[in-house]
């Protein structure tokens, strides 16, 4: 597919440009193929889900989405711009950041501190300037400690808890922490994986609900991956279900939810 397509403006009224493009991608590792030739559009400012059973390629497919794993095939676009071969920070650069399955945060830095890390990614001199600290830097360093402290307003972490470190905070907090360091880069694609895993129904309904003004407010666009039905039903535009690496299904939450191929996938071949 030629980049540049997916930069071309629709006519009005028409669908929204692509944001994200991904043809053909599959990942093997050793003699497992993980990700089987999956295409896949994201429309800007939509929100979108990826479904699918336990080890059906989902992460696999976010970690080549976002440069951590190379694609054994196929090709991936983001805002026009070929990114199959880049670094994810060089992708993290270019718009696009992420949470993960697995916490990942530096357990003992504190909430602010996580964030300003973030905040860094995107300037590459950052990290050193704030070591070395030269006088004329202060300054600067104050405005990022500003907006860190703005960017967990946002995400709706307690003020008390800004300053404490992240591994004491509780998980609804921590989850909400990696999505507050994934902003600081500024991103206009946000990819969540399992955001609302451990979380009890209402901190997963806050949670859906602040996807939907990141997307209002910020016009930010969201790929979510996630098991929770109810939530991935109410939120996403369209659903993209996979299984065994293969795309089986895709469309609005009430195709998907109707498909027999997914039920099937879901509750196992009745035989
Ligand atoms: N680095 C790796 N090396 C080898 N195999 C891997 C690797 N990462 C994932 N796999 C395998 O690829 C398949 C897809 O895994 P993946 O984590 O992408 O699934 P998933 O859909 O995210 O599942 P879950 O819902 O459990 O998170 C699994 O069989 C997994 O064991
Ligand atoms: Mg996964």
């Amino acid at each position: 597919m030629e980049a540049t397509a997916v930069t071309e403006k629709a006519p009005p009224g028409g669908p929204a440009p692509a944001i994200l493009e991904a043809a053909g991608v599959s990942k093997i590792f050793g003699g497992l193929v993980a990700v089987d030739g999956v295409g896949f559009t994201i429309p800007e400012r939509s929100i979108v889900s990826i479904i699918g059973p336990n080890g059906a390629g989902k992460t696999t497919f976010f970690n080549m989405l976002t440069g951590l794993y190379r694609p054994t095939f196929g090709t991936i676009a983001f805002h026009g711009r070929d990114i199959t071969r880049r670094r994810p920070d060089q992708i993290v650069s270019m718009g696009m950041a992420r949470t993960f399955q697995n916490i990942r945060l530096f357990a003992t830095m504190t909430a602010v501190e996580n964030v300003l890390v973030g905040l860094h990614s995107r300037t590459s001199a950052g990290i050193f300037r704030s070591i070395l600290r030269p006088p004329s830097q202060r300054r600067e360093e104050r405005e990022s400690h500003e907006k860190a402290r703005e960017t967990l307003r946002y995400v709706g972490l307690r003020e008390e808890h800004f300053d404490e470190i992240s591994i004491n905070l509780s998980y609804g907090d921590q989850r909400r922490l990696e999505v507050a360091r994934a902003l600081a880069s500024d991103p206009k694609l946000l990819l969540l994986d399992e955001p609302t895993a451990g979380m009890n129904p209402a901190e997963s309904a806050r949670l859906t609900d602040f996807m939907r003004k990141l997307r209002d407010e910020r016009g930010i666009t969201i790929l979510l991956i996630e098991h929770d039905m109810k939530v991935v039903m109410g939120v996403s535009e369209r659903i993209t279900v996979l299984d065994h690496g293969e795309k089986i299904a895709e469309g609005s939450p009430e195709k998907v939810r109707n498909d027999p191929r997914v039920i099937e996938a879901y509750l196992g071949k009745q035989s």
